[in-house]
């Protein structure tokens, strides 16, 4: 806590000194803020910049993705949302939507104009008879998991501490149990989304098939989400942790990687192998999970019996494994994710992936690179079997995993060269799959990993011009084109 408290004041602090003229404009209170503080109920409440509140509503996991707003809004009801979409509307004002603040990609849940946090969205309700929680949009995953634990279930939610749920569902969702029951969106029963139009509605795929197609990976396009209805699922204590090894284990790691990409079929077990270039030597940190108290024996022992460098691999709660990951360790600095998406992780993938890892490691170190990473997150090649057609993936037809890039850095400086290096990174793996069979040309990206600039048809295919209609018919002012983010 101490820590994310000392990064969001260095960011206000750097952003406030890169923009003198800016600040002395969000220490006036901006007229639409003042127009929405007059016309919401008093569930709702507007920040200004030098109060803590504005503070934290406008921070993101990695800084590069957050701006200094005209003021920030706590909206407390659906309704609030509605009449706040209709004053952004009618005065054309710039806006961000912020769930767990984890986007990657600058200025998707920022704005430099009006600002909205959607943290009062947190209550979770389970309900036993339908097996379904209702979980709303401000919530981190940690809070949804332990919110469950009590009644012995969960959902298909995120893998790591701290990743915002609206966001994440919007964009797809890769769990640690999608092998089982797929994506995040694939576990959806409804949407209670403000339109555009201000109108509250409740979206299921029957009473709004289209509208439901689309929200499930279509992103902020269609509206502001305001609670999830997600199935839920029976859960034990699982079993994992963390596993970090220096460089020279990397290729019993590897070796142990490929073996598990090409031969484990039991959907309970999942990894990611996250190469990392830290102070300037490559290593290996292994997150482990099986979906049960103790794994079967085969399934992890190649990667046990590797002499570690740490190592917490316990039968724990869910909340606990997720809580293992040190995924907030570069909070606050800049960052940038760009994907590939493989059929499989070779040997000889896996060794591009090392080589990767060094090259961008040593010449990024150069600009002020503090953490150069690279995810392997091997999926059985069924992980799209469990759902019907929905915006992302736009092709069910073949299985495929997400391979993530993460660099992290300091200097706004620098932020073309990460940009640049993160392209050139992923085409190179990219060229390689695809020459050697394990990437699909033309194969879907996914949209929470893949950089700002990618074009839509890389992520959503063949559904494009149809979510294009949709948005079309839905939003025919285009307001939420006044929102960052991926736009049909
Ligand atoms: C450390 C880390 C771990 C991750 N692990 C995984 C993983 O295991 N699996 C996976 O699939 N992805 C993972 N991701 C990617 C993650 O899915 C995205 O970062 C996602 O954007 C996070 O959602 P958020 O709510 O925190 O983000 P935000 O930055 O708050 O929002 C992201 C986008 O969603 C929109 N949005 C937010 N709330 C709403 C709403 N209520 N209505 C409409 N639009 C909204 C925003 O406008 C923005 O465009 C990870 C990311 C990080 C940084
Ligand atoms: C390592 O990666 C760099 C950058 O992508 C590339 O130029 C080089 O040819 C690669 N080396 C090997 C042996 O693959
Ligand atoms: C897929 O759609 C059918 C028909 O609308 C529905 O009965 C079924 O439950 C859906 N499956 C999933 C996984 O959503």
């Amino acid at each position: 806590m101490f820590f994310k408290n000392f990064a969001l004041a260095a960011t206000l602090v750097s952003l406030v000194k890169g923009h003198p003229a800016t600040i002395e404009k969000r220490l006036l209170f901006d007229p639409v803020c003042v127009q929405i503080s007059k016309a919401v109920s008093s569930a709702t409440d507007v920040y200004y910049l030098g109060d803590l509140r504005y503070g934290s509503d406008m921070a993101h996991w990695a800084s590069s993705s957050s701006q200094l707003a005209k003021c920030t809004v706590r909206p407390g009801i659906a309704a609030d949302v509605g009449i706040i979409l209709g004053i952004l509307g009618s005065t054309r004002t710039p806006f961000a939507v912020k769930g767990g603040g984890h986007t990657s990609n600058p200025g998707f849940s920022s704005t430099p104009g009006v600002h909205i946090a959607m943290s009062r969205f947190s209550g979770v309700t389970y309900d036993a008879a339908s097996q379904t929680a209702v979980i709303g949009a401000g919530l981190v995953w940690d809070d949804v998991y332990a919110a469950l634990e009590p009644h012995n279930v969960n959902v298909v939610g995120g893998r790591v501490s701290g990743v915002g749920v609206a966001g994440f569902t919007l964009g797809g969702g890769y769990s640690w149990k999608t092998n089982q029951y797929g994506l995040t969106v694939d576990t959806i029963t409804a949407f209670e989304l403000v339109k555009p139009s201000g109108a509250v509605v409740t979206v299921t795929e029957t009473s709004d098939p289209d509208l439901f197609f689309g929200l499930k990976g279509g992103m902020n396009n269609f509206g502001i989400v305001t609670r999830f209805t997600l199935k839920t699922f029976p859960q034990t204590k699982v079993w994992g942790g963390l596993i970090t090894f220096t460089f020279p284990h990397i290729p019993a790691v590897a070796a142990a990687t490929a073996e598990f990409s090409a031969t484990v079929t039991d959907a309970k077990a999942s990894i990611i192998t996250t190469y990392n270039f830290l102070l300037g030597q490559p290593g290996i940190s292994l997150l482990v999970f099986y979906d049960g108290p103790t794994p079967p024996a085969g399934i992890f022992d190649k990667f046990l019996a590797i002499p570690h460098l740490t190592k917490d691999i316990s039968t724990r709660s869910f909340l606990s494994l997720v809580k293992s990951s040190p995924s907030d360790a570069t909070y606050g600095q800049r960052g940038i994710f760009n994907t590939v998406s493989l059929t499989q992780y070779t040997p000889s993938l896996l060794d591009a992936i090392l080589n990767e890892t060094v090259f961008w490691g040593s010449h990024l170190s150069l600009k002020s690179g503090s953490f150069i990473s690279y995810d392997v997150e091997p999926f059985l090649p069924s992980l799209f079997s469990h759902g019907n057609s929905s915006a992302y993936p736009p092709n069910r037809a073949v299985g495929l995993s997400p391979f993530n890039i993460y660099y992290a850095w300091s200097l706004e400086l620098f932020d073309s060269h990460f940009h640049k290096a993160a392209h050139e990174s992923a085409a190179r793996i990219r060229n390689l799959a695809i020459s050697e069979g394990q990437g699909v040309l033309g194969a879907a990206v996914y949209p929470n990993y893949a950089i700002f600039d990618t074009p839509l048809e890389g992520m959503y295919g063949e559904n494009v011009a149809t979510l294009q209609s949709l948005k079309a018919t839905i939003d025919p002012t285009n307001i939420m084109g006044l929102a960052g983010g991926f736009k049909f």
